[in-house]
């Protein structure tokens, strides 16, 4: 409307400046001719517009006389009269859209005036339009937004170009780019504008074509024709018309069970093709139950799947989960994943002892079950296959009876007494990789049976014990061991009822049965018995109570308990003896012999002989080993017929005991010279009277003695003699039992002690040995009743003893 106002206003102000000149022209005089012309716009300055002079009937002169001039008018600066030739020229660039605007046609006029006479012209100029104007849009870009939802046939009304040419020259039509969704119709207001509307013919796709760019072309009608063109950049906005696919309708992953938790699963992945908020899509798990669900974790934009808790293939084997994709516009779509749990072998096997006897005896015999026992591994496949082993260095097997049952069995005897107990090992194993194991020790104790005998230390003792002991005195201790245990291994130990010498062997020694220890139960004498052999049993408690024996030796060792016994010269309370030595011995002359035994044997046996005193102790002297009495020098007349000597026979025992023998000797070349002095020589008158009778007496009994001897050793030689011979066929290994006996050798000076047991055997001993008396003794001998005492305790001891081969009997007196 301004515009218009503009325009107007020229208008108006035109109209009055004609009319003022129409009221001059009235006043002052007539109206000559008035011409018009028609130029373009456009034309150069100093172009033709028209030859005025010509037009009016002007000659060049009158105009220049007339002082012709351009008066009046408005727009009297675009042309310029040229008075010197007649012409009228544009003298500015004249614009018509300038100039008129939107009025058609368009023209201006304006009055040429002549003085003398004056004379007033009217010129008016037309200016036609030339197609110098495109027609324009206001904006480059018309930016459209338009829903992919939008109906067919909706309307989008468009930009309208603006070209100021008028007629022809201005917008004539609209041409929309080639394109396949819209239509272009053309409008025109009332005031002749003309306008564009897009409509749309077919619905738009966002997802297939998001973006249209179209032109918009609107010419003119010039014959040069003229465009403008403007973009119309259509946006198409999306519409939630697309739900979200899953590129898979099922995803199948594997993890492995006690996968740490974060574990990458698998993705799944849906696609929208909306756009914005309706393309967007989040995954949740729908229908998950109970554990399962929890299990997994979603991440909701990315559709990563990955573990959320520990996974137990023992649990569970598979889990199947349900994946929703939705978008925001609420339209979804779901798949399926499969997650398979691969076993790894994270348990170990289990041992399970169904039964076990704890206890078991020791003569059970192999192959018998002692523990049964189930095994299982919650694994699956190798890592759920289980072997079974027990410790091989154990006599143990192992068999399985049903299916992961099996059964420990003795695989060999048992000894309890070189293995009481043991510990069993049972270990399982499967075959994962690597494998596990379980270990089960069991602890299985052997009972005993009585299989062992008790044992002695030794199969045979000996022990020594003097004689003379205390009766009750302990001799020797016994011990045996039984390896069995308890009762089985109590010892009792018992005296086997044997003989002794006739007499049970309980009435010499007894044991005590719990500690072995032997005691006496008599003193023994060494002179009646020498040794003991005797056999202890050893008892267990079994039941059956085992034994086994032993022999103990008991060795009773001499005591120097007897004093020496001297047999010659026979000492009497009231006879008298004496030897006679004649007045011509030389020296060196042997005057008797004093014969003394000892019992006892060994040191305590050994004798040695010693002048105790004498009537002259220079005339005699005694051999201290063979108790001979010698004379030391040639006896004199002077020397007295009774010479009075003590002899002391003593044994070397400790301490040594001792024997006193008085031996009395005549020193008289006669018989009756003795007697004569003898008679005062005895110490009782009463013995004097008797003295022939004894003496006759003994003369007759050792004449008896003698033959009696005689007569019992030959008897005993030949008895002898074919008992070796049965022995010798026996081939017994018999030693008979000899006592120890004492020779003395002559002239070796000492005393030497031998134990000679062929005393009576030997050829040469058998004409010397057990006679009384020998070469050069005149010895006269009267036998005492303590004589014939000692002989009957010979007797007694050969009895006791019992050895028929015992020449104890006889007792080996060597001169
Ligand atoms: C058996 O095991 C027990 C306890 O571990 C132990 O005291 C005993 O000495 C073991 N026995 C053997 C024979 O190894
Ligand atoms: C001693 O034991 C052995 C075997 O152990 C047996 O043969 C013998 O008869 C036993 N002796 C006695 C005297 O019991």
């Amino acid at each position: 409307m301004g515009i218009r106002q503009h325009r107007c206003g020229k208008w108006l102000s035109c109209w009055t400046l004609t009319l003022q000149l129409f009221v001059f022209v009235f006043m002052i005089s007539t109206v000559s001719g008035q011409i018009r012309y028609s130029i373009p716009e456009e034309m150069k300055k100093g172009s033709l517009i028209g030859n005025v002079a010509q037009d009016l009937g002007l000659d060049l002169k009158r105009l220049r006389s007339g002082r012709a001039r351009i008066v009046t008018g408005e727009n009297n600066q675009y042309t310029e009269l040229k008075t010197d030739k007649g012409i009228l020229v544009v003298n500015e660039r004249i614009d018509r859209e300038e100039l008129c605007g939107d009025v058609t046609p368009c023209s201006f006029s304006f009055e040429i005036i002549l003085e003398n006479p004056i004379e007033l012209h009217r010129v008016t100029v037309e200016i036609l339009d030339i197609n110098d104007h495109a027609p324009t849009f206001k904006n480059k870009v018309i930016n459209l937004e338009i829903s992919e939802s939008a109906t067919m046939g909706s309307h989008f009304d468009l930009e309208s170009a603006y070209d100021p040419d008028a007629g022809l020259n201005s917008l004539q039509n609209y041409v929309l780019s080639l394109n396949d969704n819209f239509a272009l119709k053309q409008h025109s207001n009332a005031d002749g504008l003309k306008f564009a509307v897009m409509i749309l013919q077919k619905p738009l796709d966002r997802e297939m074509n998001p973006h249209l760019s179209l032109k918009l072309i609107a010419v003119d009608g010039g014959t040069q024709q003229r465009s403008g063109t403007v973009n119309i950049e259509i946006t198409v906005l999306d519409a939630n018309d697309n739900s979200p696919v899953f590129n898979q309708s099922l995803y199948t992953a594997s993890v492995t069970e006690n996968a740490a938790i974060g574990t990458y699963i698998a993705t799944v992945n849906a696609s929208d093709a909306d756009s914005g908020s309706y393309g967007l899509v989040t995954y949740t798990f729908s229908n998950v139950k109970g554990k399962s669900g929890e299990m997994f974790e979603i991440d909701s934009l990315s559709g990563k799947i990955t573990v959320a808790d520990n996974i137990d293939f023992e649990k569970d084997k598979k889990y199947e989960i349900r994946v929703i994709a939705k978008d925001q516009g609420g339209l979804s779509d779901s798949s399926k994943v499969v997650v398979e749990v691969t076993d790894i072998n994270d348990n170990a096997p289990a041992i399970n002892i169904m039964s076990f006897t704890s206890l078991i005896s020791e003569d059970v015999s192999p192959g018998t079950t002692i523990a049964v026992f189930n095994v299982k591994d919650a694994d699956s496949e190798r890592n759920g296959q289980i072997t079974c082993s027990v410790d091989p260095k154990h006599p143990f097997k192992i068999q399985s009876s049903l299916t992961n049952y099996y059964n420990l069995l003795s695989d060999e005897p048992f000894d309890r007494e070189s293995k009481p107990e043991y510990n069993i090992t049972i270990s399982a194993t499967d075959s994962g990789s690597p494998p596990l194991f379980t270990k089960v020790t069991i602890h299985l104790k052997i009972s005993d049976v009585n299989d062992n005998a008790p044992v002695f230390s030794k199969p045979n003792y000996s022990a020594d014990i003097i004689e003379n002991n205390i009766p009750g005195m302990s001799i020797f201790t016994v011990s045996a061991q039984d390896s069995d245990w308890n009762q089985n291994a109590r010892i009792s130990y018992l005296l086997e009822e044997t003989q002794v010498s006739g007499n049970p062997v309980s009435s010499y020694v007894s044991i005590n049965s719990e500690t072995g220890v032997i005691h006496a139960v008599r003193s023994f004498d060494y002179e009646q018995i020498k040794q003991l052999v005797l056999i202890v049993k050893a008892q267990d408690g079994g039941s059956p109570p085992l034994s086994s024996n032993a022999s103990v030796k008991i060795l009773i060792q001499d005591q120097n308990d007897n004093p020496p016994q001297v047999l010659y010269p026979v000492q009497t309370g009231g006879s008298l003896v004496a030897e006679l030595v004649p007045r011509s011995a030389d020296v060196g002359y042997l005057v008797t012999k004093v014969v003394a035994v000892d019992v006892d044997s060994g040191q305590n046996a050994w004798l040695s002989y010693k002048l105790q005193k004498a009537t002259d102790r220079a005339l005699f002297e005694v051999g201290s080993q063979n108790g001979e009495i010698r004379t030391i020098r040639q006896v004199t007349d002077k020397d007295a017929v009774k010479q009075r000597l003590s002899v002391i026979v003593e044994d070397n025992g400790q301490p040594s005991r001792s024997a006193t023998v008085v031996v009395n000797v005549a020193v008289a070349d006669s018989f009756p010279e003795v007697l004569s002095e003898f008679t005062d020589f005895t110490h009782d008158k009463e013995y004097n009277d008797n003295l022939t009778f004894y003496l006759v007496l003994a003369l007759a009994v050792v004449s008896f003695l003698f033959i009696t001897c005689v007569v019992v050793i030959i008897s005993v030689k030949i008895y002898r003699w074919r008992q070796s011979r049965v022995l010798f066929h026996s081939n017994l290994p018999v030693i008979p039992y000899y006592p120890p006996r004492y020779s003395d050798t002559l002239g070796a000076g000492t005393l030497q002690h031998v134990y000679n047991y062929e005393v009576c055997r030997t050829t040469d001993s058998r004409k010397s040995d057990c006679k009384f008396g020998g070469a050069g003794s005149q010895n006269v001998l009267i036998m005492d009743p303590s004589s014939t005492g000692t002989m009957q305790r010979i007797q007694s001891e050969k009895s006791i003893l019992d050895e028929p081969d015992s020449p104890l009997e006889v007792r080996p007196l060597t001169y």
